[in-house]
């Protein structure tokens, strides 16, 4: 499916192709066209009581109210930020801080935006931190987990959907009920799976879950933390009364109708776009293992236990490695990757060192979106032989 607004690459000096749509995608036609007419029609600021700032207030209520029918929660429960790194610090520091939570656990492939906020918590003495254990393809070990859960007062979990790098799944409603059995409170960063698939929030035992709209065809700059109403929290940024008093300032009007509107055409086509990049993926790993000897997957690739818009590849062992993602660069591919960390470095992907990846081996992640073709993976792995076989 060819997408319009990025028809024309003249910007570009020749053929480029994006796989890099786990770190962001682009926006879809019909959202930039909704954005657009609230831009041209409505200024107002949803704090004002007159008739321009009413408007504003009711086009935000109208999107709330569109993302929590999807959800099968309520308005009242859905808050919008600014995108998943700070839906995921609200949930983490307000959660822990105001029930008084002394332990937290989590593993060592999630996100940044988790992990560094739960490790400045461990450096303040606000928490304790333990890293569940996960095996080599990114799985957690639910036994760890409940001893873990068992062996320490309240927990507050924070153990993502889905991997950013890997792809793998994890199943949130089987670690709800281990958070409900022993009353912990239960944070999913469901950044790569929000508009992936079908979230029915009041039927998982989740308190927080967040999102980023950028990650399914909407703007950048906006997301929005779900909290279950069973808790209570206070804000991460203090201001104004927006958002009833849950996050200080003036709203992204435009970015809130963008967000919204793609959440509706994500599970809108859902079903057809799932059939059409789980294919294509599957047609890059025959690809890859038929033209280039020695190629390894990393992370789940099972359609049923990983997402299917992630295809993280470890190549073979090759002299200038690092060369690898610059070379596809200047072959007009997009992508994104890094090995594992060698020791003493700290460069690379603390992922794939968490799984035990080899160092030497290159790693390249790369992610599909609705708007990739079989002949831009043909290209690929076309070029992607040549640079090997030249290096290796
Ligand atoms: C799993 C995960 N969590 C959080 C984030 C951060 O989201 P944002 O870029 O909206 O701050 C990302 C972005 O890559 C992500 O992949």
């Amino acid at each position: 499916m060819n997408n319009p607004l990025f028809a024309d690459k003249t910007f570009l000096s020749m053929p480029h192709i994006y796989l890099d749509n786990a770190a962001t995608t682009p926006l879809d036609p019909e959202v930039l066209k909704e954005v657009y007419g609230v831009m041209e029609k409505n200024f107002g600021n949803p704090s004002s009581i007159h008739a321009h700032g009413r408007e504003a207030r009711t086009i935000i209520e109208k999107a709330r109210k569109t993302v929590a029918n999807l959800l099968n929660v309520s308005p009242s429960e859905i808050f919008f930020t600014s995108g998943g790194t700070e839906a995921d610090n609200m949930a983490i520091r307000s959660g822990i801080i105001d029930h008084k939570i002394k332990h937290a656990i989590t593993t060592r492939t999630e996100h940044h935006a988790v992990l560094h906020t739960l490790e400045s918590m461990e450096r303040n003495g606000i928490i304790s931190l333990s890293f569940v254990d996960i095996d080599s393809r990114g799985n957690i070990d639910m036994d760890h987990l409940e001893k873990l859960l068992a062996e320490n007062e309240r927990s507050f979990v924070s153990l993502m959907e889905a991997n950013n790098e890997l792809g793998t799944l994890t199943d949130i409603n089987k670690v709800g009920e281990l958070c409900r059995q022993y009353d912990a409170i239960f944070h999913s960063d469901t950044v790569q799976t929000m508009g992936h698939f079908i979230h029915d929030l009041q039927k998982t035992g989740v308190h927080f879950v967040t999102c980023a709209a950028h990650k399914f065809h909407g703007p950048k700059g906006v997301g929005f933390l779900y909290v279950n109403h069973s808790i209570k929290i206070n804000p991460l940024i203090y201001g104004g009364s927006q958002e009833r008093n849950m996050r200080g300032g003036t709203e992204n009007v435009y970015g809130i109708v963008g967000l919204a509107k793609a959440l509706e055409i994500a599970y809108r086509d859902m079903e057809q776009d799932h059939k059409s990049i789980s294919e294509l993926k599957a047609y890059m790993i025959g690809k890859l293992v038929e033209n280039i000897p020695g190629v390894e997957f990393n992370g789940e690739t099972d359609d049923d236990k990983s997402l299917c818009t992630v295809l993280n590849v470890s190549f073979p062992e090759m002299e200038m490695a690092d060369m690898l993602l610059f070379n596809l660069d200047i072959a007009g591919i997009s992508c994104s990757g890094g090995s594992a960390c060698s020791s003493g470095t700290n460069i690379g992907s603390h992922v794939l060192e968490a799984i035990s990846a080899s160092p030497e081996r290159p790693a390249v992640r790369f992610s599909f979106s609705k708007y990739n073709t079989a002949e831009e993976i043909d290209y690929t792995v076309a070029k992607l032989r040549e640079i090997t076989a030249s290096f290796s």
